[in-house]
């Protein structure tokens, strides 16, 4: 007899862990030789978001809008349904938000900066400040142009790349009281952003956002959620808190939303959307204002910036996002990276976030001072070798000050967002070897300096030029 019982033996559990998927659709990747790439980032001006991305072979610019959207989601697309009001795809979309934050009014937008933008706009405004545990660039540029200040009150952890914490994404909680207590009357709402990007995509932990919530409730300040990779951070907390390891990450994500009186959201994330994001609220009257900037900007409420099609795709993306099989691929394929480039040598921020692994470039190039950018020195290089495009999220991102002047950002680190379900273990294990080559002659890089700058978010536009030996 060739094949065992059940009763027989055992189950096995496997140890690889695979895509729980297979490939429906494909899209070429254009091969490109090193003397190519020199000469297209050259005439962007070495600033990566000016390539076109055909010389790109592996885009890791970021995991925002470049996933792939499963069967079900395509089939979601055909079943859009475009009436201006009132469509059935608005009703799946608000249902679909609702069954994992139920916050009573939800008003969809074209993206997250959108809700920002909104929200910031009712209740922003100078003398205002907004804490969170970090901003994300477009955050902090929307409380900014409000007049308002953005207060960044991670915990001490969260800045120190090397070092191991579960939950480095933490609202300082010492620090958070002290402030609310002298400036309550300033500070319009709470942020905490989940994961925390710009600190290396790290979570927080359920206790943690309890610990916020009840300050919001001694000071009575809204809190509010940054919430993009919501089910990334909630498979954090069921892996690591204590008690939550049995626990459905739906179950999860609705505790973190039952703390909120509001959110924003990136659908381009854990939405697994390629468009789209919401504004959900508590407050009936700020609702009511919200819904009004919303008409001049973004459409009507039933659907904000976006098709009938795009709710739907959405609508299923928020189904597919808490399964358990797709977490824990996702979650154990960027570790996955991570690992790799720590056993070649390349310094990484620990623990691996999820979104993401972020380069230490300051470790890593400690010859090229903060304001050369050595961030932007690695994002480069990577590119230069091997046709990956990472992002700097440091001095350039950081830098520039609101009063014009400049000083380096808390971390020189470079980002290798993974979007979601979109590459496979071999592109991945390609990664790992660019990066480690170019960690072996990384003496050898040098700094940069730019040559332009917009006045805000120069990242997008600066151009660049390498400074010589
Ligand atoms: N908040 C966080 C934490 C984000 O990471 C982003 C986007 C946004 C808000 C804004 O959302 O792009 O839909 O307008 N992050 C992308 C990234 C761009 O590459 O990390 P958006």
């Amino acid at each position: 007899m060739w094949f065992l019982l059940a009763s027989d033996t055992e189950a096995m559990i496997p140890r690889t862990i695979i895509e729980p998927f297979r490939i429906h659709s494909v899209e070429p990747l254009r091969m490109t030789s090193e003397a190519e790439r020199r000469e297209a980032i050259a005439a962007a001006g070495y600033n990566l978001f000016s390539l076109r991305s055909e010389v790109v072979l592996i885009d890791l610019l970021t995991d925002s809008g470049t996933g792939a959207m499963s069967s079900e989601q395509w089939a979601g697309i055909q079943r859009g349904d475009e009436a201006y009001a009132g469509s059935p795809s608005w009703y799946r979309f608000e249902a679909a938000v609702q069954e994992l934050f139920p916050l009573p009014h939800v008003i969809p937008t074209h993206q997250g900066r959108a809700a920002e933008k909104i929200l910031m706009t009712a209740i922003g405004g100078p003398g205002k400040v907004v804490p969170n545990n970090t901003h994300f660039d477009t955050t902090r540029a929307n409380v900014e142009a409000t007049g308002a200040e953005a207060l960044d009150l991670v915990i001490p952890e969260g800045l120190d790349p090397a070092l191991e914490h579960p939950f480095k994404g933490n609202m300082d909680l010492a620090r958070l009281e002290r402030f609310l207590r002298e400036r309550r009357e300033d500070v319009p709402a709470v942020f905490v952003t989940i994961t925390n990007n710009s600190g290396g995509g790290q979570p927080v932990s359920l206790e943690n956002l309890r610990g916020v919530r009840e300050l919001c409730d001694r000071y009575t300040v809204p809190l509010f959620l940054d919430a993009c990779r919501f089910a990334e951070n909630a498979w954090f907390i069921r892996e690591r808190e204590r008690g939550q390891a049995e626990r459905e990450v739906a179950d999860i994500v609705r505790d973190i939303a039952a703390l909120a009186d509001g959110m924003t959201m990136s659908a381009k994330k854990d939405g697994l959307a390629n468009i789209g994001g919401w504004l959900a609220l508590r407050d009936d009257e700020l609702a009511a204002s919200c819904r009004n900037l919303l008409i001049l900007t973004e459409g009507f409420p039933t659907y904000g910036g976006l098709a009938g099609r795009d709710l739907d795709a959405i609508a299923q993306g928020l189904k597919e996002v808490v399964q358990h099989d797709y977490l824990r691929y996702r979650i154990r394929s960027t570790g996955y990276l991570g690992e790799g480039l720590l056993r070649s040598g390349v310094p990484v921020v620990k623990p691996i976030g999820g979104h993401a692994v972020y380069l230490d470039a300051r470790s890593l190039l400690p010859h090229v001072p903060p304001l050369q950018y050595p961030g932007h020195a690695l994002a480069v290089a990577l590119y230069e070798a091997g046709g990956i495009r990472s992002c700097e999220i440091g001095t350039v991102m950081f830098g520039r000050q609101p009063d014009g002047s400049e000083r380096p950002a808390a971390l020189d680190l470079v980002r290798l967002a993974v979007p979601r379900r979109t590459y496979t273990q071999s592109h991945i294990d390609y990664v790992i070897e660019v990066c480690a080559e170019v960690a072996k002659r990384s003496s050898e890089l040098r700094g940069y300096r730019i040559v332009h700058e917009p006045l805000a978010l120069r990242h997008f536009t600066a151009r660049f030029e390498p400074l010589s030996g």
